[in-house]
């Protein structure tokens, strides 16, 4: 057998048994189990430590799978469909009963999401149910780009990785919601709203999510280092000197390279010529990294708040854990 029908084999009898599986995807590593078996769902739940109000995204391999779970896909859900699957999109529809409701946290909404990994379309296609998959970290971490983030959160007690290498996009889905007639924008993630916009140009942002979010997931607070992290919009030497005063060690983060050199201050970039696929893509593997390193203070500059720029964004705000 190849080594990927090897992988891909152990994964699927993983989950035939009921047990977790990480799965690749292109925008982070989920956590997988079979939508239908509740036990399966419910050790999602407590290994991510996730409060059970917090739905979970269903993994398919084709609209004609999803189509077998929806009581009808609107025609602009079509397209957007049509468009961006397999891609980082999710699209929330209305469930028939095939859905169980501890997949939806009650709601009569479920989310679904075509990954293109190649690695994941496979497994998923090999499969006799579709997977619930959130991101494969415990709940308010920094979400895993690599098999290696994974193994360091959860060690053994997953007892498989489908490892498919590092993840293209970097951060998360864009979640779009369906209601009667009006698309609306959820989660910004790596489609950005100028692609959504050319497919359908009455798509908006619901700012009321922003203020008071429906899912639990979606709340201002998320995807925090343990380290005290401090957002800015932009690298600005003299309050950088200034947080130097007061913290030892302190870690500094720009977009591009910056050819400043301060004593006792480390600095890092997330792209080397502030490219935005560049800096969504090492987003959360820098995170991850420098917050492995023991510094009192990390500081890190925003995006141009633009195209991927805004989701970049709204992941660093929410990563911001202090009050400086
Ligand atoms: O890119 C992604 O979307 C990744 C990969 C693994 O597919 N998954 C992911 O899942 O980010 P998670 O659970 O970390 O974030 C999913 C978000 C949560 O904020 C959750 O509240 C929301 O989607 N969500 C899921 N189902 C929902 C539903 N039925 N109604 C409203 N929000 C929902
Ligand atoms: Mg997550």
């Amino acid at each position: 057998m190849k080594e990927n029908k090897l992988d891909i084999y152990f994964a699927k009898s993983f989950l035939d048994k009921g047990e977790l599986v990480a799965i690749p995807t292109e925008t982070v590593y989920g956590l997988a189990a079979n939508a239908f078996n509740k036990e399966a769902v419910e050790k999602i739940y407590e290994l991510k430590k996730r409060p059970t109000n917090n739905p979970l995204i269903i993994h398919c391999h084709s609209i004609e799978q999803i189509e077998q779970f929806v009581t009808e896909i609107p025609k602009e859900a079509y397209e957007l469909a049509k468009q961006f699957w397999p891609g980082p999109l999710t699209i929330l529809l209305k469930k028939n009963d095939l859905i169980p409701d501890y997949v939806t946290a009650g709601s009569e909404y479920a989310a679904f999401r075509i990954p293109n990994h190649s690695l994941t379309l496979e497994l998923l296609q090999q499969l006799d149910y579709p997977l619930v998959a959130p991101s494969a970290n415990p709940s308010n971490r920094i979400s895993p780009t690599k098999a290696i983030h994974v193994y360091d959160y959860f060690k053994s007690a997953i007892p498989y990785i489908l490892d498919g290498g590092d993840c293209t996009e970097g951060i998360e889905s864009t979640i779009v919601h369906f209601d009667e007639k009006n698309a609306k924008i959820l989660r910004p993630g790596s489609i950005t709203f100028q692609q959504l916009f050319y497919v359908i140009p009455s798509i908006a942002i619901d700012q009321e999510v922003q203020e008071k979010p429906i899912a639990p997931g979606l709340s201002k607070k998320h995807y925090s280092p343990i380290t005290a992290f401090k957002v800015i919009d932009k690298i600005d030497l003299r309050s950088i000197i200034e947080y130097k005063s007061k913290f030892n060690k302190i870690a500094v983060i720009t977009c591009k390279k910056e050819h400043v050199s301060i004593v006792e201050i480390d600095f890092y970039c997330y792209s080397e010529n502030g490219d935005i696929d560049q800096i969504a893509t090492n987003l959360y593997e820098l995170l991850l990294s420098v917050d492995s390193k023991g510094y009192d203070l990390i500081i890190s500059e925003l995006a141009p708040e633009v195209g991927k720029g805004i989701a970049i964004n709204n992941r660093l705000k929410r990563a911001n854990n202090t009050n400086l």
